[in-house]
């Protein structure tokens, strides 16, 4: 699949008026996706996430100028997974500021996202918030005096503000199998615990973890959620979520750590901040343009979603928007 460029008919869509029909590329997209064959592998280590069905594809996108367009099951709640460290990162950076990074790296790790190995070297900080342990850490900041619950409550109500959307919830049925089989997350827990970089009990910081990781939300309500990282800190309508500087920084880190160790095959292909999560969705950015999500539960080697890398490949193709591509 590296390097796979969009089937003929994206291009298209730019043709006659030379502006791009974005609903058109986007079911163009949508119907593409729908015929592949090679989906990739739907997460099993929990039941709740083994049972979705593999040919689900979902698109949406925000744009600059307060469209939302959308494809095939956009409006459809699925786990977000590690999406959620997104927004766990720019509570936490609300909270402590920049002391996060004496304890959270901000380098890619070029390792699996649940690694363990370079613990040991760094003492204990893991190299950023986006690998497991990274989040881990971000969860304990978040956690601060609170009760897990009250925490996870933020968290929510965060997500609810930027989503403008209520419906926004927590999957008990995932949160309880990320419980019962998280055992390398508490060993992360307790191997950094021992380095003295968590400030609370090991089960109240996963608590929160696994709770954010079992957040359910659609294509469109992430698309809504990510708009200030396309407004350089701001909602569409002006309120100021984060400073210009650190939706700038966030950006920096999706870029550079949102896929694992396949950051650079994304921005590779695609050239636009992302987050991925194994319930098989991407948050993607392009600044000044649009905030985009998509889902296909299929996961590559990487636990990144096969086809939604491949449908914001296809995006970024037909519209020009990656990150590296001048803008007019
Ligand atoms: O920590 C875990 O194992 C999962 N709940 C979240 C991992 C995840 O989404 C990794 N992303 N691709």
């Amino acid at each position: 699949m590296l390097g796979k460029s969009c089937p003929a008919g994206y291009k298209k869509a730019r043709k006659g008026t030379g502006r791009v029909d974005l609903q058109a590329i986007v079911d163009d997209i949508a119907a593409a996706i729908a015929a592949q064959t090679d989906r990739g592998a739907v997460a099993t280590y929990i039941p709740g996430l083994a049972k979705v069905d593999p040919q689900r594809f979902g698109i949406a996108i925000a744009t600059a100028d307060g469209a939302m367009l959308t494809s095939g099951d956009a409006s459809a709640p699925f786990s977000i997974q590690s999406i959620s460290k997104v927004f766990a990162l720019t509570l936490a950076l609300g909270k402590v500021g920049d002391q996060l990074w004496e304890r959270v790296g901000r380098e890619p790790s070029g390792t699996a996202f649940n690694s363990i190995v370079q613990l040991e070297a760094e003492k204990g900080i893991p190299r950023n918030p986006f690998i497991n342990a990274g989040a881990i850490v971000v969860a304990d900041v978040n956690l601060g005096a609170h009760q897990p619950r009250e925490a996870i409550g933020e968290m929510l109500q965060f997500l609810r503000y930027l989503a403008e959307d209520d419906s926004v919830h927590i999957d008990e049925d995932i949160a309880r199998g990320e419980q019962d089989t998280g055992f390398r997350n508490l060993a992360l827990g307790n191997y950094m615990r021992a380095f003295g970089n968590l400030r609370h009990a090991v089960d109240l910081t996963l608590g929160v973890y696994f709770h954010q990781c079992a957040i359910a939300m659609s294509c469109v309500q992430l698309a809504r959620a990510g708009r200030f990282l396309m407004f350089d800190g701001r909602l569409p309508g002006g309120s100021r979520v984060v400073s210009p500087a650190r939706a700038r920084r966030i950006n920096a880190l999706m870029l550079t750590c949102g896929h694992y160790d396949a950051s650079g095959d994304f921005a590779f292909r695609v050239g636009m901040p992302g987050k991925s999560g194994v319930g098989g969705g991407i948050l993607a950015v392009v600044p000044g343009r649009a905030s985009i999500a998509v889902w296909s539960p299929g996961l590559n080697a990487n636990g990144n979603s096969t086809l939604g890398t491949m449908a914001l490949q296809m995006l970024a193709e037909a519209t020009g928007w990656s990150i590296f591509q001048p803008h007019e």
